[in-house]
């Protein structure tokens, strides 16, 4: 069964565009275009709670420290309080010199002349208006012809274009929309776009700006780049106007349009951090240009401590950014899976602190952001070997003999096997050591003493088999040879290695011990951890010799300390 209708919707992606010899897709993008925050309008009305005056200030605060030169403010004859915020801005001066402010009208006689009001004083600004002009806007909601909908753009035009000759103490920039352009036919959108430029007479040195919005995403990026390049082609004042482009992102697809946009000729980018805005969101402006930024452009906006901006915006917005939203969200540098963590860790190994970064898996230094290394590798079902040395390393300073992190793998896996949850630094190590550091039964170490005559060690150690307290001797030549002897271990030492945990006054040392058991394939590892090396040796040997009688007991074999 099938629930295609046909056509499916009339945002329906066009007929292929007419564009002999299309030029965008052998373009690429070599610098960042102007970018325009809509966050305060576009983005401010599709909120639950529509920001207070003072969240807008801060807001509009922390877009100008960012870099952001544009910034759409409000919508001043809609609602008092964006009249009152636009009001506040001049009077105290806040607008940064070589920051410009934007406010949006309709295309309506009364608001323009409000939205002027809220504008006296400003020392630049850009007025924007719009009026739709797709044929499901013409016909269903205002009821205007071609005519129609051109005659209410011109008038528009024409009082902005006086209204601004009233108030000359202001420098003016004025912006069309034909709203809903991608849905729009090209040739419509072009004669409404001519039609107001007429009115506004714009020169290379005094440009407009038209913004074409796909304010509906409807088709695939593709076409939306063709229908950008169609228009910049076909403008008659190409030098005197300033192509914008305000991708939504109905299909999920906002910034690739955007980009592509980019290759057919725009200029100016509207959009909103981390994609607010109507519906699903304008165009991501964070993602866009850090996107650049991977490629090695300047995107001329700063993200270099991402994390706050991003609390900053969930606050003021009451959205919640995704945890894999690209570059900010709280998952995208972390790894779960095995192969993953193995290649990030090997990258990490051999990246060069000032060379190109080049760690697999990840197209971005999280340190580039602000952001640290942190939760790269976290462990779940899916990981492997690499996360947990990762993990081990990383929080606790204890790298692992080899085969020893291959067996305690297998511990990590059982455990989350059992438990289905993933496992934080603290509960690696938490394992590690109660699987390794506590394995104190049968036997607990309490005391020992060394003895050396010559190339023979003797040992004392002070034993509690189960609660009771036994004192063994042994000897052989060396350290770990005499206290096996002493236990009387059916075991063989296959390795032995140590090393330091922390430093300073603080280290200590921790020891692994490698056993092999008779008639039992493959090693087994014990580990212990002490201020002296003796002692962390003398652990490590006793934890793999109640490991291995653990095992032996369990598997209904002979115990390996059938003699204590
Ligand atoms: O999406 C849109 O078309 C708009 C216009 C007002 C430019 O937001
Ligand atoms: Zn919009």
């Amino acid at each position: 069964m099938s629930m295609l209708k046909n056509p499916a919707t009339k945002y329906a992606p066009f007929p292929p565009i007419a564009l002999p010899n299309r030029q965008w897709p052998g373009n690429t993008i070599t610098r960042a275009p102007a970018w325009m925050s809509t966050d305060l309008r576009d983005g401010n009305q599709a909120l639950f709670e529509p920001m207070s005056v003072d969240t807008k200030l801060a807001f509009f605060e922390m877009l100008t420290q960012i870099g952001i030169k544009e910034i759409e403010v409000a919508f001043p004859s809609a609602s008092q309080t964006d009249f009152d915020f636009v009001r506040r801005l001049i009077d105290e001066k806040r607008i940064p010199d070589d920051v410009t402010i934007e406010v949006l009208t309709q295309a309506r006689d009364h608001l323009i002349d409000r939205t002027f009001e809220s504008l006296r004083g400003a020392r630049r600004a850009i007025i924007h208006v719009y009026n739709a002009a797709a044929p499901v806007f013409r016909e269903t909601v205002f009821g205007v012809d071609r005519a129609g909908c051109i005659e209410i753009a011109v008038n528009a035009a024409r009082r902005i274009k006086a209204r601004a000759a009233e108030q000359p103490e202001t420098e003016w920039v004025f912006q069309y929309s034909p709203e809903v352009f991608s849905s729009t036919e090209l040739e419509f959108a072009l004669e409404i776009s001519e039609a107001v430029a007429d009115v506004w007479q714009p020169t290379p040195e005094r440009p407009m700006i038209l913004n074409l919005p796909a304010t509906v995403e409807g088709a695939t990026p593709n076409i939306y780049a063709d229908q950008i390049e169609w228009m910049c082609r076909h403008l008659s004042r190409r030098a005197a106007t300033i192509v914008a482009v305000h991708p939504h992102n109905d299909r999920g697809t906002a910034i690739a349009a955007a980009e592509l946009a980019l290759l057919a000729g725009a200029d100016r980018i509207e959009g909103c951090l981390f994609g607010n805005g109507e519906r699903t969101g304008n165009v991501d402006l964070v993602t866009l240009a850090l996107n650049l930024y991977t490629q090695g452009i300047d995107p001329g906006l700063d993200f270099s401590r991402i994390n706050d901006v991003a609390r900053f915006v969930e606050d003021a917005t009451g959205l919640p950014i995704h945890p894999r939203h690209p570059y900010v969200g709280d998952l995208v540098f972390t790894a779960f899976s095995g192969s993953h963590q193995d290649a990030i860790k090997k990258g990490f190994a051999v990246q060069k602190e000032d060379a190109i970064w080049a760690v697999p898996y990840m197209p971005i230094d999280p340190r580039d952001l602000g952001r640290s290394y942190d939760s790269v590798i976290r462990v779940n079902s899916q990981s492997g070997k690499g996360g947990i040395s990762w993990l081990l390393e990383n929080s606790y300073g204890l790298t692992l003999p080899r085969r020893m992190l291959v067996e305690f793998s297998g511990v990590v896996q059982q455990h989350m096997d059992a438990t289905g949850a993933e496992m934080t630094p603290a509960g690696i190590w938490q394992l590690f050591t109660h699987t390794y550091l506590e394995a104190e039964t049968p036997i607990r170490l309490a005391r020992h003493r060394l003895e050396e005559q010559g190339e023979q060690h003797n040992v004392t150690l002070d034993i509690d088999w189960q609660g009771r307290q036994t004192r063994l001797t042994g000897c052989g030549n060396g350290p770990l040879a005499a206290a096996l002897d002493a236990l009387g271990a059916n075991v063989t030492v296959h390795s032995f290695e140590e090393r330091s945990l922390g430093s300073g006054a603080d280290a200590r040392a921790i020891a692994f011990v490698e056993l092999t058991v008779a008639d039992r394939p493959g090693t087994l590892f014990g580990a212990g951890c002490s201020t002296s090396i003796l002692e962390a040796s003398l652990r490590a040997l006793v934890s793999a010799v109640n490991r291995a009688q653990a095992e032996t007991l369990a598997n209904g074999q002979p115990p390996v300390c059938a003699t204590i």
